[in-house]
């Protein structure tokens, strides 16, 4: 668990993390990056984007993955996962865009996309480091509590509470919030080989003392990083104050 003061400092310590582990990796096979969307990452990407501006980083060998995607979105829907991706980091980088993998929501088989994008990741060799947020009630990607953690990518149908709190996108509107996703599995995120959440303001307090000092369980799957070797939290100080 690190600590920092801000949610600020928060950002540039996990942005310089990333640049560091892309540009210490060996050029032969491309850096393999999950990645989230929330709010939580958007300091993250701003400094992503700041460092490869200032020439600190290339994503030219970098091929990514995102945890989740709602299903049934239209393609191009402001609130799609993938729009989110292209106008808060994808379109201001030199990734290439077929390095870019994002679940489908609109496949027309949902349960051949879930198991083609874990195939997927495999053929890259699996993921190098992930990164992700947590949800109020302590999920990560989309694995609502009760979601085994031996779960892979599968279609999950969203709690109420993540509704209501994801309905601040869809002009608070919670009947306008998709009712099913597709995302990684908690073994997904768990089979990288590191996993970096960010825990940020007051409202994640409680997912951050039930993630690092709670037993390990599915009801809270931030949890399950406690059993991975190179599991990092980072939160800022408005976070810690239940721990
Ligand atoms: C959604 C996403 C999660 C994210 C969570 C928290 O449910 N699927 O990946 O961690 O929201 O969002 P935020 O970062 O906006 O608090």
């Amino acid at each position: 668990l690190i600590i920092k003061p801000d949610y600020g400092t928060v950002s540039e310590w996990i942005a310089k993390y990333i640049v560091q582990k892309i540009n210490l990796h060996n050029g032969d096979k491309p850096f393999v990056l999950g990645l989230p969307t929330g709010s939580s990452p958007l300091g993250v990407y701003r400094e992503l984007i700041r460092l490869y501006e200032n020439k600190k980083v290339s994503f030219q060998n970098v091929v990514t993955f995102n945890m989740d995607e709602y299903i049934g979105l239209e393609k191009g829907h402001a609130q799609s996962y993938r729009t989110f991706m292209e106008e808060n980091f994808f379109n201001h980088v030199d990734i290439l865009p077929e390095n870019c993998h994002i679940p489908d929501g609109n496949s027309c088989d949902i349960n051949r996309e879930c198991i083609q994008y874990e195939e997927k990741i495999l053929q890259y060799g699996g993921i190098d480091l992930f990164l992700g947020g947590v949800g109020e009630d302590g999920h990560i990607a989309f694995n609502e509590p009760g979601s085994s953690l031996q779960s892979k990518t599968r279609i999950k149908t969203l709690t109420n509470d993540t509704i209501l709190n994801n309905a601040r996108f869809f002009n608070n509107n919670p009947s306008d919030v998709p009712k099913t996703a597709i995302t990684v599995g908690v073994s997904t995120i768990m089979s990288a080989r590191e996993v970096i959440i960010i825990a940020c303001g007051h409202n994640k307090a409680r997912s951050l003392k039930k993630g690092v000092e709670g037993s390990v369980n599915q009801m809270w799957t931030i949890s399950a990083l406690q059993l991975h070797p190179k599991g990092i939290i980072v939160c800022d100080e408005d976070a810690t104050t239940e721990l």
